[in-house]
């Protein structure tokens, strides 16, 4: 168990704030256009991911097992089906599915530590910096090796069981990364492009809100805040007792959401500053980012240090993601960690082999209609399985487990307007808004 309260907002924090935060949420907010989008996802995870993860973190706390044993012997406890045990199987699959390309975009920061401590961008101009990117995607031996030495780091860490330590390092980390991004806004208000950018994330453009963005909306709530898919069940069953959730998990929410739209607001002045493309996709954050620095006194100190510090929140990330299989391996098959953590890190490591080459050599191979490897398994993790899990998730606490065990779980503060805010949420809006995100898109899809 934790060995206090902190330790579980530390380590919750740590699986939070990541590449999603970073990395996803600026360029799939560019690729939606922004304003809109923006306001959709901040919508998401008031009403539907924090209530989730609240959820996720009692049942987590009330099972006190792996997701999979939890979820069957809370099922059981409760008189009700024991196929419930699947919320725990379909969040380990996903899991897996995740781990395998956010190993190999944690690879890509990686290199990115070695280009911007080498002066590789130094005085670069946009044009340059776009065609780093590029020639590093197009270079599959690159990819492949990066992507090994995050999983390998991953594994040691996981193996080694000193996650620990490393969860007791994010109070020092995660306000330096604050520092950081507080500089690369400072570079992008001076460089003019910081209204611009402002502009295209609050600005109220609904036009360009596709039925397929609201959808992305939903799932990267689910994505950002680690939620629907066990990580963070895991991780409250080593929550003290005594510790609240409610406060804990809205604390969780809101750094989280700071961080992103801290990295959005600087990311996109530097993309108006200099004429970019909001759109152009993954590779925003590593096209924008070593401009800024390549272009400021002691540029390379602060961003070699920006992306460890990426690197460092995808580390703790990538650790959560495999925490719900780790459990189970452990809990079920008295499976030592060293020998759990090899096996998971090797499936994940030749999965991830789809992703790398989704940027290269096959990318002209499509697994289901345009999609490739990289946008399949972001697809399937993304738009079905988190919010799935999440919609399950959801319904399980508000109908199935006994209200008893839920209050005092929860233990609302704030008294009887607080638990009927909390019960709209749980029992209406996060099952129905899910399902209605769903539906609407499916009716896109075939219809228009
Ligand atoms: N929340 C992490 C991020 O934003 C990713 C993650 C997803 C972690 C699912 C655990 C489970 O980078």
């Amino acid at each position: 168990m934790w060995s206090s309260r902190t330790l579980f907002i530390l380590a919750a924090v740590g699986s939070a704030v990541g590449l999603g935060n970073i990395w996803r949420f600026p360029y799939i907010t560019g690729e939606n256009g922004g304003g809109a989008f923006v306001v959709v996802y901040l919508l998401c995870i008031a009403a539907v991911g924090i209530p989730v993860m609240m959820a996720e973190v009692l049942l987590g706390r009330q099972g006190r097992q792996s997701p999979i044993n939890t979820m069957r012997s809370l099922a059981q406890q409760s008189e009700a089906w024991r196929g419930w045990s699947l919320i725990g199987w379909m969040g380990a699959l996903g899991g897996f599915l995740i781990l395998s390309y956010y190993s190999v975009v944690a690879g890509w920061a990686l290199y990115y530590i070695y280009l911007l401590a080498s002066g590789t961008f130094v005085g670069t101009e946009a044009a340059a910096a776009g065609a780093a990117f590029d020639a590093f995607l197009a270079n599959p031996g690159l990819l492949v090796g990066f992507h090994t030495l995050f999983m390998v780091i991953t594994v040691f860490i996981v193996g080694a069981g000193v996650v620990a330590g490393l969860e007791r390092a994010i109070r020092w980390f995660m306000p330096l990364l604050f520092v950081l991004l507080g500089v690369l806004l400072v570079y992008g208000a001076t460089s003019g492009g910081f209204a611009a950018g402002f502009n295209f994330m609050f600005s109220w453009n609904w036009e360009k809100l596709t039925a397929d963005g609201v959808l992305e909306a939903l799932g990267h709530a689910f994505f950002t805040l680690s939620v629907g898919m066990g990580a963070i069940m895991a991780y409250g069953s080593y929550m003290p007792n005594k510790a609240s959730i409610p406060s804990a998990v809205v604390m969780i929410g809101v750094l989280d959401t700071l961080v992103a739209i801290a990295a959005g607001l600087a990311i996109f002045a530097i993309v108006f500053a200099n004429g970019l493309e909001p759109g152009q996709g993954p590779g925003l954050l590593f096209v924008t980012v070593p401009i800024a620095f390549g272009n400021m006194g002691l540029g390379v100190l602060f961003g070699t240090l920006f992306f460890i510090l990426v690197t460092f929140a995808a580390i703790t990330s990538a650790i959560s993601i495999i925490e719900p299989a780790m459990a189970f391996a452990v809990e079920e098959f008295k499976a030592r960690r060293w020998h759990v953590a090899l096996v998971l890190g090797l499936v994940c490591w030749i999965l991830g082999l789809g992703t790398v080459f989704s940027f290269n050599a096959w990318a002209d191979v499509h697994v289901v209609g345009e999609m490739t490897f990289f946008d399949f398994f972001d697809f399937v993790t993304q738009k079905v399985m988190l919010p799935l899990g999440g919609l399950l998730i959801a319904v399980f606490a508000a109908w199935v487990l006994p209200k008893a065990v839920v209050k005092a779980q929860l233990r609302l503060p704030g008294g009887r307007p607080v638990e009927v805010l909390w019960e709209v949420l749980i029992k209406v809006a996060a099952p129905v808004g899910v399902l209605a995100v769903f539906v609407y898109t499916l009716y896109h899809f075939f219809f228009q």
